[in-house]
Order: structure tokens, then C-alpha cells, then sequence
């Protein structure tokens, strides 16, 4: 099973942004998080963040016959990118939405999400553990095995 796992705007910032949100650790331990967890449970993961909405696009297109399942948390650009969205149709791959906040319960603004529309799935404030959920879930998927109603849309 190869994972990509796509990153969006701003959480390079991770550590350092609004810690009372998004909490006191930094991407590279995001990185390291979610690379031991997915060594551990034999899917190969590749790790992309970018601040810019073009280059996610491409990352996305470039998932095309390379990678199993994307999880992906486009940050901001969840709540506009139409072309985010877009892309992940485009490919038609199983995508699981990752959010470490819990976007329904902030601003309006961020209930929306566009590039949910094209994922099976979505874990959201659950900080770092949301990625791993997001693994298991498209483990799961692969292998036939049982997927957690409560985590699916
Ligand atoms: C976020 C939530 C978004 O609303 C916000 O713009 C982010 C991070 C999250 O992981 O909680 O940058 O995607």
C-alpha cells in the first residue's frame, strides 16, 4: 500500500503557529509521527506540504498511478480550492480529509470543505492521531478489513 500524504498552507508552521490550536509540536515531528506509524503497519508513505495551491494540484496529478490511497489535509485551501478538489476527482484515488483542529466547532468559514466532497473519509481534531487514523482507514479499505463507521462520511 503506498500512502501519499499531502500538506497544505502554513502547516510547515506547525510548533510555531497558534500552538493553543494546533499544538506545541513541529512538522518534522508530524513527518517522524507518521512515518514510524506507517513503517509499523507496512504502508509506504511519501510526505508533501506546500503553501501553494498550484503545487498541490500537481502533487496530487502526480498520486496518478504511483500511489494507492492519498491523505491528504489542504489546510486553508480546504475551504476554497475548487481546483484541489478537482484534482482528487480527477485521479479518482481513495482519499481520507485529515484536519488536526476541529474545524466545525471554529468559524463558520471552515465548514466548508471542498476537498472533502471528493474523500471517503474524515478525522478531524484529533491532532496527529487524525493522520494515522486516516492510514488505518485506507489500510482497511485495501485489505477488505472493517472500517470504522463512526470515522467515515
Ligand atoms: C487545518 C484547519 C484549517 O481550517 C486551517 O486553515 C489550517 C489547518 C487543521 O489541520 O486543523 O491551516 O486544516
Amino acid at each position: 500500500m503506498k500512502i501519499k500524504v499531502v500538506n497544505g498552507p502554513n502547516l510547515n508552521l506547525l510548533g510555531v503557529r497558534e500552538p493553543e490550536i494546533y499544538g506545541k509540536k513541529s512538522y518534522a515531528d508530524l513527518e517522524k509521527t507518521i512515518r514510524d506509524y506507517a513503517a509499523a503497519h507496512g504502508a509506504e508513505v511519501e510526505i508533501f506540504q506546500s503553501n501553494g495551491e498550484g503545487e498541490i494540484v500537481d502533487a496530487i496529478q502526480q498520486c496518478l498511478g504511483r500511489f494507492d490511497g492519498i491523505v491528504i489535509n489542504p489546510a486553508a485551501y480546504t475551504h476554497t480550492s475548487v481546483a484541489i478538489l478537482d484534482a482528487l476527482r480527477a485521479v479518482a484515488l481513495p482519499a481520507v480529509e485529515v484536519h488536526l483542529s476541529d474545524v466545525d466547532a471554529r468559524e463558520n468559514f471552515r465548514r466548508v470543505s471542498y476537498a472533502g466532497m471528493a474523500c471517503e473519509a474524515r478525522f478531524t481534531g484529533q491532532g496527529f492521531d487524525g493522520y494515522l487514523r486516516a492510514i488505518d482507514w485506507l489500510l482497511a479499505k485495501t485489505t477488505g478489513g472493517k472500517l470504522t463507521p463512526s470515522c467515515g462520511r
